[in-house]
């Protein structure tokens, strides 16, 4: 994954719109990448999740089109594509295009016509490393766009229209849980959400000894596409031999007593995924209370039951939360799991913050030593869900 810690405003992205289209943006909305602290695989579940936004944002500048047409750039450095406001709702090039001419196409089919516009689109999340920043960009335009056009988008409404987009537009069969906190998260709180009725509560995530550790595996395997769809097939069969709505109504119990009729693959995706929302309860009992201890048995419970049961890990991933508990500092962990849809990507940790630093130092001076791979590290706070920066 890229790592740009430059700071993103409307200071910095004003200029560049003014460069690249000759006036000044109306709008300026932001939205956040988010990092999952527990809860994999349980959204499309109608389970429980419990990410918590980053401070790296997707920032989104737009003002009404002088030229009749859409003008879009991607991002700094990027092209202006022109594209003709009768297409702007259909699927088309660039790829990255479509993430907005989805949020396009919801918006009109919610009645809102998003006439011609300039945009120019900025991000600082990381991309490539299962930290959201498709969830980010999709919500950051649903923002802008919403506020340029007088719509009254609930936050809600931006975390389904960004699903929709990524279902209909980008084909990926995502759960809610990257939208919604993208959408809902808020500085120094994570979010714990149940999916089936996508209500939600505010966990307060900012005890100044502990900090949110994430670490790039920097390996995502091409299988990952096919995987998590054949993963949501397999739940949704799961629930039909169990008789039951959705893998959220389900109980280990049950699970066990049906072991033969489910066979030995859907009977551990639905341990795995009773099991983690067991979990999410148990880890945000825990952080409210400010038990690390119990935290990070949550974390590391997680980790070996996405290994194992639900099988999304991959060898880098694994070695990097094993060697959690290897390195010297490894006291100063207290949990740490794969995080995100898996096959790759991110781990993250929490640390004692005295440590972090001599902890992700170690980590990736030993990963190197075990795999050869050269990463990063990043030290993440809770920040804000979308908003609107500037404009009306
Ligand atoms: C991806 C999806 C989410 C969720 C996670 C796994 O990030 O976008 O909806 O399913 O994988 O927890």
């Amino acid at each position: 994954m890229d790592l740009e810690q430059r700071e993103i405003n409307v200071g910095t992205i004003s200029p560049y719109f003014e460069q690249y289209f000759g006036h000044k943006p109306t709008v300026v909305a932001a939205s956040p990448g988010r990092v999952n602290l527990i809860g994999e695989h349980t959204d499309y579940n109608n389970g429980f999740v419990l990410p918590m936004a980053l401070e790296n944002n997707c920032v989104v500048a737009v003002a009404p089109s002088p030229t009749g047409k859409h003008r879009w750039c991607g991002s700094l450095g990027d092209t202006i594509y022109e594209i003709p406001v009768e297409e702007a709702s259909e699927k088309g090039e660039p790829f990255w295009s479509n993430y907005v001419r989805g949020v396009v196409a919801l918006l009109g089919r919610r009645g809102i016509e998003v006439g011609p516009v300039d945009m120019l689109i900025d991000s600082n999340v990381p991309r490539g490393g299962g930290l959201s920043s498709s969830a980010a960009l999709e919500v950051a335009v649903c923002t802008a766009l919403a506020a340029q056009f007088d719509a009254d988008i609930s936050s809600k409404d931006k975390a389904l229209i960004g699903q929709a987009v990524e279902h209909e537009f980008v084909n990926v069969p995502c759960g809610i849980m990257d939208q919604f906190v993208s959408a809902h998260g808020k500085k120094g709180h994570a979010l714990m959400l149940d999916c089936a009725d996508l209500e939600y509560k505010l966990i307060p995530m900012d005890d100044p000894e502990v900090s949110v550790l994430v670490l790039d595996s920097a390996v995502k395997h091409s299988l990952a596409d096919g995987a998590y769809g054949q993963r949501r097939k397999q739940c949704e069969e799961a629930a039909r031999i169990l008789n039951v709505p959705s893998l959220r109504e389900a109980d280990l119990q049950m699970v066990e007593a049906t072991k033969a009729e489910l066979g030995d693959v859907r009977y551990r995706r639905a341990r795995h995924v009773v099991g983690e929302n067991n979990r999410v309860q148990a880890f945000a009992g825990a952080i409210a209370t400010r038990n690390w201890d119990a935290a990070g048995v949550a974390m590391r419970g997680s980790h070996a039951s996405l290994r194992d049961d639900y099988e999304v890990s991959c060898p880098e991933v694994d070695t990097l939360v094993s060697l959690c508990d290897s390195i010297p500092s490894a006291s100063s962990i207290y949990g740490a799991r794969m995080t995100g849809g898996g096959f790759g990507g991110c781990i993250v940790a929490l640390v004692k913050t005295k440590d972090v630093d001599k902890v992700g130092q170690e980590l990736l001076d030993a990963y190197r030593a075990a795999t050869g791979i050269e990463t990063i590290y990043l030290v993440t706070r809770a920040g804000d869900g979308a908003r609107v920066l500037s404009g009306k």
